[in-house]
């Protein structure tokens, strides 16, 4: 009576629906302010370092716990050892935080879409003042709710239609698309002449000097978000990979993508800031005012400003539906319910939690949700509170991953699931163990105490 588990249709719709998770938010106006304003290249340089020495094995230690356990994040940790559950709850704990407010900033997304595709018809209904016009946006009490529900639905009608039928089936069509819009994109900012050239060196002008102890650890902090580990995300999506994929060859294809896409997106971002000279602020700023205000300086603005925040949308939605599914294969194995039904009511969970966060910004709950002396956590809006939760639980997350692949799975059925039972290759599996039962751990140890601002002290 055993039912079959749904699978990828192929590794290639593995490997994109993945990227997708990974390739976000997180790639599109993080990772190219970090580089710019953190030594350019050398930053660079570090986090491919990064990427290579910490995201690929991790990445590797949970695609082959998921296809082990064939299971949810949670199951598949409590398979291992009921000890170690708590691995996977904490990582569908993880999915409502960071999808309740990944939708909130989806939602502003969608709606800047919206507000470009009226402007291409009628360039005056842009207003000249785009930091207003995000103030009013983020600050309002309807629209931000209005859009929240769109994204989040967007989300539910893809999940709902399955592995295959639907996530798959949506990133291949999105994750290709997006890799073209951002290619034209990128066209665009180089051929605006004036200073473009100059954002080319912001970014790739390398300053070692700049490389702190600091630096690094955000560095690792961001490799963390960016590659979409640390909480069960790719266990949950390699429970449906196919018994003779190669696991190795997936993690480096996935950890490449994104790290590309990262900077590429930087190439689109910083010759167009300096083209314009606008300033090369961080976060909601650069997207949502800096380079609103840019395309419409630009020759077809509105136009290229439509497909920017396409290509948002579209990064953003690939990796909200690996979130959903992540609290969604969980509620259908553990409450024994169809798909569909799972994923409305797990949608609407998600939806409702998010509109505190929603309300944050400006709006009716803009007050701060715990007192400024919580450390890290205090004194800061519930959107804000919400983010800052998911970067401190990944860390945990991941370091928990490591340790029970290490020692309580243990690397001898780790090898079995990543070798397929010795019929494949596992090249330095060596430097994987070290790399999982020690170092690892040891590095992320030290990017959380950081966040409690431990080394504050040693490091100015
Ligand atoms: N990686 C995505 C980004 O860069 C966000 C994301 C999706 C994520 N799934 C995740 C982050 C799981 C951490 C864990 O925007």
């Amino acid at each position: 009576m055993e039912k079959k588990r749904s699978q990828w249709s192929s590794n290639l719709g593995f490997i994109l629906a993945a990227a997708g998770s990974a390739i976000g938010l997180g790639n599109i106006w993080k990772f190219p302010y970090m580089a710019g304003s953190n030594g350019g290249f050398a930053f660079i340089i570090i986090y491919l370092i990064i990427v290579l020495l910490i995201g690929i094995p991790v990445m590797m230690a949970e695609i082959s716990v998921g296809r082990k356990m064939r299971m949810n994040a949670y199951d598949s940790f409590r398979t291992i050892s009921s000890k170690w559950a708590f691995v996977g709850g904490l990582g569908v704990l993880c999915g409502f935080v960071i999808l309740s407010f990944y939708s909130v900033i989806g939602g502003w997304s969608i709606s800047y879409f919206l507000k470009f595709i009226v402007a291409i018809f009628n360039p005056a209904s842009m207003p000249a003042d785009t930091a207003g016009m995000f103030t009013e946006l983020i600050g309002d009490v309807f629209q931000p709710i209005l859009f929240h529900i769109l994204f989040m639905a967007a989300c539910i009608v893809i999940v709902l239609k399955g592995i295959a039928g639907g996530i798959e089936k949506a990133s291949k069509f999105m994750m290709p698309t997006l890799f073209i819009l951002l290619i034209i994109t990128i066209i665009r900012s180089l051929t605006l002449g004036g200073n473009a050239m100059q954002g080319v060196s912001f970014l790739f002008k390398p300053d070692f000097s700049a490389i702190t102890p600091k630096v690094l650890l955000a560095a690792l902090g961001q490799a963390f978000f960016s590659l979409s580990l640390g909480m069960g995300c790719l266990v949950t999506y390699g429970s449906y990979l196919k018994r003779e994929d190669n696991i190795t060859k997936s993690a480096a294809i996935i950890c490449g993508l994104d790290t590309l896409i990262a900077i590429l997106a930087g190439l689109a971002i910083f010759p167009a800031v300096f083209a314009f000279k606008v300033e090369p602020g961080a976060g909601p700023g650069l997207v949502f005012i800096t380079l609103p205000a840019l395309f419409q300086q630009m020759p077809f603005g509105n136009f290229f400003g439509a497909l920017f925040f396409l290509l948002i949308i579209f990064a953003a939605l690939t990796s909200a539906i690996s979130l959903l599914e992540v609290v969604n294969a969980f509620a259908i194995e553990k409450f024994n319910m169809p798909r569909n039904v799972s994923t409305i009511i797990v949608g609407i969970v998600i939806f409702l939690v998010g509109i505190p966060s929603a309300l944050s910004q400006g709006g009716p709950l803009s007050g701060n949700l715990l007192p400024d002396w919580v450390p890290v956590l205090g004194g800061v809006p519930f959107l804000d509170f919400m983010s800052n939760l998911s970067d401190m639980l990944l860390p945990i997350g991941g370091f928990f991953i490591c340790l029970v692949v290490a020692y309580v799975w243990k690397f001898d059925n780790a090898a079995k699931e990543i070798s397929v039972d010795g019929s494949g290759r596992f090249p330095m599996r060596k430097a994987f163990e070290i790399l999982v039962a020690v170092l690892i751990p040891i590095a992320i140890l030290i990017v959380f105490l950081n966040i409690f601002g431990v080394f504050n002290v040693f490091f100015q």
